[in-house]
Parts: C-alpha cells; sequence; structure tokens
C-alpha cells in the first residue's frame, strides 16, 4: 500500500471516540479510517493505569498489523495512563493523544470559573494537574468526575429527558452561580454537549477537544509528507470489541456527532 494512502486508526474505550473520527471526517475527508471501540472493556475510568495501559496496547497491536500511517488516541482517560508508554513503544507512527480543551476555556474567560468534566482517571492523573498549572493557574477550576455520563452514551443515549436527569444529578452538588465555561473533558461527553447546555443555559461556554486533536494530527501528517488529498473513495471501517450491534450504534452516534 502506498505510504500516503494508510489508514488512520483511531481508538477510544467505546463509543466516545466516535466524536473525534466525525470531526477528522469532516477535516480530512480523503484519509482512510480505521475506528476502534473497546466498549467490551467499557469504561476505561475507574480502571487502573496499568490495566489500561495494557487494553490500549492490544487495541495499538492491531492497528500496525493493519499498517496504520498515524494513531489518535480518541480518549482522555487512555491518553492520561498510557499515551507516554505507546510512544515509546510504536516509534514509528505518531501516536496522537487527547487532553481536556482548557485551554481555550481559560483564554475565552474575563472571570468566574472554569468546570471540567472527565473521567476519575483523567481527573487524577499529572498530565491533567500539570496541565491545569500551566494553564488555569490565576482562574477557579472546578472538577467533576462523571461515570454516569459514559454509561449513558454507551447506551446511546444522547438527549432527552433522561439524559437531562442524569446530567442534572451529577451537577447536583455543584455550585454553578460563577462557573462560566464547561470543559467536556471525556470523548463520550461530546455527544451529550446539547443535553449539557440545556441543563445549565446557555450563558455557559461548552468546550471541547476535538478540533485541536484533529488539527494537530493534520499538522503531523502534513509534516511528514503523509496527508492524503489524493481524490479516492475514502473508507471508514468500524470495529467494536463488544460486536456488530455496537458497530450500529457507532454508526448511528456518527450520523449524529455535531462539530462545535
Ligand atoms: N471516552 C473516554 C475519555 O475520553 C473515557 C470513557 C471511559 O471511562 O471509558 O476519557
Amino acid at each position: 500500500m502506498m505510504d500516503r494512502h494508510r489508514p488512520i486508526g483511531i481508538f477510544d474505550s467505546g463509543m466516545g471516540g466516535i466524536s473525534v473520527l466525525g470531526e477528522a471526517i469532516r477535516m480530512l475527508p480523503t484519509e482512510n479510517f480505521i475506528y476502534y471501540g473497546d466498549s467490551a472493556n467499557a469504561p476505561y475510568g475507574p480502571k487502573s493505569k496499568e490495566e489500561v495501559t495494557q487494553l490500549c496496547e492490544a487495541i495499538c497491536d492491531h492497528f500496525v498489523e493493519r499498517q496504520v500511517k498515524a494513531i489518535v488516541i480518541a480518549c482522555n482517560t487512555a491518553t492520561s495512563a498510557a499515551a507516554e508508554y505507546l510512544r515509546t513503544k510504536y516509534t514509528d507512527i505518531p501516536v496522537i493523544g487527547m487532553e481536556p480543551a482548557l485551554k481555550p476555556a481559560v483564554e475565552m474567560l474575563d472571570e468566574g470559573a472554569v468546570l471540567v468534566l472527565a473521567t476519575e482517571m483523567t481527573l487524577r492523573e499529572e498530565k491533567f494537574l500539570n496541565l491545569c498549572d500551566r494553564i488555569a493557574k490565576e482562574r477557579e477550576v472546578l472538577k467533576l468526575a462523571c461515570p454516569s455520563f459514559v454509561a449513558l452514551v454507551e447506551e446511546g443515549i444522547t438527549q432527552g429527558p433522561e439524559a437531562e436527569r442524569v446530567i442534572k444529578d451529577c451537577l447536583g452538588g455543584v455550585d454553578l452561580s460563577h462557573v462560566k465555561a464547561i470543559v467536556l473533558g471525556c470523548t463520550h461527553f461530546v455527544f451529550l454537549r446539547q443535553a449539557v447546555a440545556n441543563v445549565v443555559g446557555s450563558h455557559v461556554g461548552i468546550f471541547d477537544g476535538n478540533y485541536g486533536t484533529v488539527k494537530h494530527l493534520l499538522d503531523l501528517l502534513e509534516a511528514r509528507g503523509e496527508h492524503d488529498m489524493t481524490k479516492h473513495e475514502a473508507t471508514i471501517e468500524i470495529i467494536n470489541s463488544g460486536g456488530m450491534p455496537l458497530v450500529l450504534q457507532s454508526q448511528k452516534l456518527l450520523n449524529i456527532y455535531k462539530p462545535l
């Protein structure tokens, strides 16, 4: 296979990374993609770093067998746990990770607090703590783990009264009065953007890291001379460790993905 035509591998613990795939298809329409959702092992958030690293390594080994030209870890949790290790193992392919989009949120705000919604692991790992130190020293950053949001999206529920009830319950303990921005620091939550907006009100800015991640992928491919811009029938293959029903559910989510 010509280097430039090799596919890009994108993975997540399950359905969340489909939002990154959606952004990647939008921004890189002539590239081929293989998406791997690990719904059989979701959620990753409450697992140990070692366990998540092993799961990610198995997925990336599969991608390498399929001769991908880049790997996108479409999961903030897996990035915190395993990105460093994966980069030392797969030295020939760029491995692109994700982090909560704290920077654009802080840059937009003149006052008030930023609320970061993510998984337990993302919020406790060093990567995020360093990001807060670098970007948001002068700013109040509230953090909230929302495992129930991951479960909702894995079930394919992204809007309506049930989604809004779960969001209200989870945000119940937070004083939202001075929160001016919310960062969706987990790719699953991107599918709940409108439901979160309905609960918190339109005066709160909502941010996610999808555009930044795909832009970084594009820059790396261009720098390596591997961005495929030739007009051909681009292929999108979706694999899910949970089987065919979850592949079909992923396709439905891909169809409803909306960029910021
Ligand atoms: N989608 C993942 C993230 O971006 C995590 C969901 C999970 O707990 O598996 O963090």
